[in-house]
């Protein structure tokens, strides 16, 4: 007889039966899908598949476009997100997001990475304590460290980027979602950022959407492809990239059609 499976952790995030509708277009298609805790996993597919939608309505960054509609269920730690009695404020802290421009505010490096902190009122020390740390989880401490107090608009992009990363991390979320976030990079600067990616992973579960296949290829652990709104494939990105069980992946990530 053979050995049982070992059981699968239990997600720390998970989709079931999602679907966004812009009007009458059902822009995501019933999609059910896990994020497994402290991996990386890839959301790949073709421009306008729909993958930052997926990734905005995993921390209700969707309804901040009321011309929206969501329908079925996303869990964080089981619990449904979109229940009337969880706050979606606390519901963006715990999944956190960064996308594709470096959103850093006309404020010092510091002032950047402190700006969730502030809200929570909490003292000088320990503010300083948490920039330090994130900056030095984003991979950035190094870099910055002479000057804190220095614009962040002076930073290069891929420094801004990773100050992004800083600033999500400072309230320590258990998820983060990166939309694209090395699209306007070199390939140092992404290079960087997928180094930090791969040593935050044993504390933080990471949803990397991306364009650059190669990228999913080397980074994530679990790949999910996606297709005019529908999920074709999910699976150990090792499996979906040599033995694709599905056309549409395999014309995908062989570059048949972009
Ligand atoms: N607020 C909206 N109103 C109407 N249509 C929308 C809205 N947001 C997204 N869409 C449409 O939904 C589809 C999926 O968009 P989405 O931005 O999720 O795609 P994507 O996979 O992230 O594409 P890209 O790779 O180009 O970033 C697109 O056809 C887009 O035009
Ligand atoms: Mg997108």
């Amino acid at each position: 007889m053979s050995e049982p499976a070992a059981p699968e952790p239990a997600p720390v995030l998970s989709t079931e039966g999602l679907s966004v509708f812009a009007g009458s277009r059902e822009i995501l298609r019933r999609v059910s899908l896990a994020v497994p805790e402290k991996k990386i996993t890839a959301v790949i597919g073709p421009s306008g598949c729909g993958k930052t939608t997926l990734i905005r309505a995993m921390n209700r960054m969707v309804e901040l476009s009321p011309e929206l509609r969501i329908e079925g269920t996303v869990r964080y730690r089981g619990r449904d997100i979109y229940a009337p009695e969880v706050s979606p404020v606390v519901v963006r802290r715990r999944i956190g997001m960064v996308f594709q421009r470096p959103t850093v505010f006309p404020q010092s490096i510091y002032e950047n990475v402190a700006f969730g902190l502030r809200l929570d009122r909490e003292e000088e020390d320990a503010v300083e304590r948490t920039v330090v740390t994130s900056l030095r989880r984003a991979g950035l401490y190094e870099e910055v460290k002479e000057d804190l107090d220095r614009p962040a608009l002076s930073l290069s992009g891929g420094q801004q980027q990773r100050l992004c990363i800083a600033r999500a991390l400072a309230v320590n979320p258990s998820v983060l979602l990166l939309d694209e976030a090395t699209a306007s990079l070199d390939p140092i600067a992404t290079q960087k950022i997928e180094e930090m990616l791969r040593e935050l992973k044993g504390e933080v579960s990471i949803v990397l959407v991306t364009h650059n296949i190669a990228q999913a290829a080397r980074t994530s652990d679990v790949t999910a492809y996606l297709h005019q709104g529908r999920l074709i494939e999910m699976g150990a990105t090792s499996e979906l990239f040599e033995a694709p069980r599905e056309k549409l992946t395999e014309a995908y990530i062989t570059g048949r059609f972009g």
